[in-house]
C-alpha cells in the first residue's frame, strides 16, 4: 500500500513537472518514463454506445447489452458512459431525422429494461454533447482521406448503403455518393471515445477498425501536441456463440431490414411465433430423420442462451444440450420439442426485461430526464478534455496571459 502511494505520488509529481515544462520533448520523455505507473493509476473508464435507428434485439443483447450490465455491476470500473449515438445515426439518415428522433426513447427503454442502471452508468445523447463535434473538427486534420478510405467497416458500409458511385446495374445506378459526414464518422467516433478518456470500449468485431483508427488519432495527437489523450483498448465479446447471433431465418445476422429479429420488446406471443417458424435443418423432414445441428438456428440459439439447469427445469429428458444434440443428430427428436425448450429459455430471460420495460413505459418523462441529466454530466467530462485539447493545441489565446503580454510588449516597442 505504502509503495503504491509512493509510486502514485512520484507519478503525479512527475506529471506536474512535465506539465509545467513548456518543452515538448522533455514532457514526452517524462510521460514515457512513467507510462506503466500512469497506467496503473489511471481511472478505468468505459465508453460505448448504439445508433438509435431501431429497437434493440437479441443480437444486441448477447453481443453487448448483457455484457454492459455485467461490467456495470462488476465494480471494476470508475466510470461507465453509454451513449445514444444520434449524431452518428444522422450521418446516413440525414433525410430521415424522425427515424432517429423516435428511436432515442426506444433505445433508452431497452437499456433501462436490460438492467443498465442510471445511478451506476451515465446514459447520454451524443448530439447534446456539442464538445464532441469540436473535437472531431480538430482530429480531422490528423487523418488522411486515404486512411479513411482504407477503413474496412466504412468501405463495407458504403457498399451496403448504396453510396458507392457505381452501385447497382445500368438501370438502377444510384449515383448518390457518400455523405462527407458518413465518410468521416470514424473520426467522430474517436472524439466520442477520447472525450471521456475511455480506457475500455466494449463493442462488436465490426467496430475494431474504429478503435484502431482512434488509437492512431491518439498517437498522432499526442506526438504532435504533447501527451494529452488516453489510448483506448477494445473489449470484444468473449463467448464465441455470442459473437454474432444469426437471424431467425438462419441468415448471418439479425437485421431489421431482413425482418428476422427477436426484439427485447416483443411480447411472449411474438417470441413464440418467431421461434416456431425458425429455420432449422431443411433436410430434417420426419422426426425419425437424422438432423443437422450445425447451421441449425434453434441450436445456435440454445448454444447462446441455454444453461444446464434449464434442462432439469424445462426438458428433463436430456441432461444437457450435448445430450439433446446427440439425439437430434441420431434421429428421433423433432424440431418442436427443441423449439419449445428454446421458447422457455428465452422467456425466462425476456420476462424480467419486459416487466422493467413496462414500468419505464409508464414513466417516459422520467426516462427523458435520465437522458438529460446524463447528457449534462457527459458534457462536463467532455468539456474538461476539450479544454486540455485546446491548451495542447495552443488555441487558448484568451487564457494565455503570457502570449498577450509578450505580443503587447513587442508591439508597444
Ligand atoms: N458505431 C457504433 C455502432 O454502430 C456506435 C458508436 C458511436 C460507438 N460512437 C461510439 C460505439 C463510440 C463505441 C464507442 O454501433
Amino acid at each position: 500500500m505504502r509503495q503504491a502511494n509512493n509510486k502514485q505520488f512520484f507519478c503525479t509529481f512527475a506529471l506536474c513537472i512535465a506539465r509545467v515544462m513548456r518543452d515538448k520533448s522533455v514532457r514526452h520523455a517524462c510521460t514515457r518514463m512513467f507510462t506503466n505507473e500512469i497506467h496503473d493509476f489511471m481511472a478505468k473508464i468505459i465508453l460505448t454506445g448504439d445508433r438509435p435507428t431501431g429497437k434493440l434485439h437479441l443480437g444486441h443483447f448477447v453481443g453487448s447489452l448483457s455484457r454492459r450490465v455485467e461490467l456495470q455491476n462488476s465494480g471494476l470500473y470508475d466510470k461507465i458512459f453509454i451513449m445514444i449515438a444520434d449524431a452518428q445515426a444522422l450521418t446516413d439518415n440525414a433525410d430521415n431525422p424522425d427515424k432517429v428522433r423516435e428511436n432515442i426513447i426506444e433505445v433508452a427503454l431497452d437499456y433501462l429494461s436490460c438492467g443498465i442502471d442510471p445511478t451506476k452508468s451515465t446514459i447520454f445523447v451524443q448530439s447534446y454533447v456539442t464538445e464532441l463535434t469540436e473535437l472531431a473538427f480538430y482530429y480531422m486534420n490528423l487523418v488522411t482521406v486515404q486512411r479513411l478510405q482504407r477503413n474496412p467497416t466504412v468501405k463495407a458500409e458504403i457498399q451496403m448503403r448504396g453510396f458507392a458511385d457505381n452501385n447497382g446495374d445500368e438501370e438502377n445506378q444510384q449515383r448518390k455518393g457518400t455523405p462527407v459526414g458518413f465518410f468521416t464518422y470514424p473520426i467522430s467516433q474517436a472524439s466520442d471515445i477520447t472525450a471521456f478518456r475511455a480506457t475500455t470500449v466494449p463493442v462488436g468485431e465490426d467496430q475494431e477498425p474504429m478503435i484502431e483508427q482512434t488509437r492512431e488519432i491518439v498517437h498522432k495527437f499526442n506526438s504532435v501536441y504533447g501527451e494529452t489523450l488516453v489510448e483506448p483498448e477494445i473489449m470484444l465479446p468473449t463467448n464465441a456463440a455470442c459473437l454474432r447471433l444469426p437471424g431467425t431465418d438462419g441468415k448471418a445476422k439479425m437485421s431489421k431490414s431482413l425482418g428476422n429479429c427477436i426484439y427485447l420488446s416483443d411480447t411472449a406471443e411474438d417470441v413464440k411465433k418467431k421461434v416456431m417458424s425458425m429455420y432449422t435443418d431443411p433436410d430434417h423432414l420426419k422426426i425419425t430423420d437424422p438432423g443437422k445441428v450445425e447451421g441449425n438456428t434453434v441450436f445456435t440459439y440454445l448454444d447462446a442462451f441455454s444453461r444446464p439447469e434449464h434442462f432439469a427445469k424445462y426438458c428433463p429428458d436430456y441432461e444437457n444440450l450435448e445430450a439433446m444434440k446427440e439425439h437430434y443428430r441420431r434421429g428421433g427428436l423433432g424440431d418442436v420439442k427443441c423449439k419449445k425448450l428454446l421458447i422457455a429459455v428465452l422467456e425466462e430471460m425476456l420476462e424480467p426485461i419486459r416487466e422493467r420495460r413496462k414500468h419505464y413505459e409508464q414513466h417516459i418523462e422520467e426516462v427523458y430526464e435520465i437522458l438529460r441529466r446524463g447528457s449534462e454530466e457527459a458534457r462536463k467530462a467532455a468539456a474538461e478534455t476539450l479544454h486540455d485539447v485546446r491548451n495542447a493545441m495552443r488555441i487558448n489565446y484568451f487564457e494565455d496571459k503570457e502570449l498577450i503580454a509578450r505580443q503587447a510588449a513587442e508591439y508597444r516597442k
